[in-house]
């Protein structure tokens, strides 16, 4: 029997590249996206490389009152779904609007957390499926220049790691795999200047994802040098770390 990877935020060019390693090894990919009718081509463009089935859904992460419906509607419960939405903005924006921050916590931690939980408990009830979450290094400590965002993934972090406690003690047949993917090229960093080997290419994640479902990994540093970088980072003591432009 075939297998189906759902992708929520679909059109980010992460999702992209996770869409295709799980279709060109077997499975069908349903896509959900805003406006995702606006990705017939990379529908169309997957079925032709993979010869998978490929369907397309309207999916507002924000929409949190519309989730149970939305995931009702799909064609076939997936066994896999990857979470790639988020916003990061212009932490100068997001700090001086409480609006922007808002936007960013919610489209970063509480519609990708009501998403998961919707899907969490349908799987349970089922006995199987895995849940990817990406998250990011920016969650594991709170930096000047980008504290919004990082706090919002933060939440995710451990809403993550929560569910994934809870449906490991319940034996439910879930998995739960948190993907922390440290710099990667993508339009969301477009413009940025990222240290080339810290920086890892849509490809590399796709890669890295479809092994941690695979493997049945629980928190997955795309680039293994992030986990040092990180180490570092979490342990220098708050009174030094608050002088410091990292
Ligand atoms: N690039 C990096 O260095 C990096 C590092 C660590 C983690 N991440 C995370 O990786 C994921 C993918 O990011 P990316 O780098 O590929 O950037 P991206 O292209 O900006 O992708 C973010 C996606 O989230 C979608 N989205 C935002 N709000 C949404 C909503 N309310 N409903 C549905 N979809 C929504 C966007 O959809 P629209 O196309 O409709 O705007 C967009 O496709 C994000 O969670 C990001 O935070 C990125």
């Amino acid at each position: 029997m075939s297998k189906t990877i759902l992708i929520l935020g679909a059109r980010s060019d992460m999702a992209r590249a996770i869409a295709l390693a799980f279709a060109t090894r077997g499975y069908d990919v349903q896509l959900a996206a805003r406006n995702a009718a606006a990705l017939e081509a990379d529908k169309a463009d997957l079925e032709v490389r993979s010869r998978r089935k490929v369907t397309l859904h309207e999916l507002d992460a924000l929409d949190v009152a519309g989730h149970e419906a939305f995931v009702a509607g799909l064609p076939v419960l997936p066994d896999v779904v990857v979470c790639a939405v988020g916003v990061m903005g212009e932490q100068a924006d997001n700090e001086a609007s409480v609006e922007r921050t808002v936007a960013v916590l919610r489209s970063n931690f509480e519609g990708p957390a009501s998403l998961f939980t919707v899907l969490a408990n349908r799987m349970a009830a089922r006995g199987s499926g895995t849940l990817v979450g990406i998250s990011s290094v920016a969650g594991e400590r709170g930096r000047a220049a980008n504290y919004v965002y990082g706090a919002a993934k933060a939440g995710f972090t451990a809403f993550l790691s929560g569910l994934r406690n809870r449906l490991a003690k319940g034996k439910t047949g879930v998995h739960v795999v948190t993907v922390l993917p440290g710099f990667v090229n993508t339009a969301m960093t477009a413009g940025l200047d990222l240290p080339k080997k810290l920086t890892a290419e849509p490809a590399e994640v796709g890669k890295a994802v479809w092994k941690a479902v695979e493997k049945g990994r629980d928190v997955v540093y795309v680039r293994p040098i992030w986990r040092l970088v990180m180490l570092v980072i979490r342990h220098i003591p708050e009174g030094v770390f608050k002088k410091l432009s990292i």
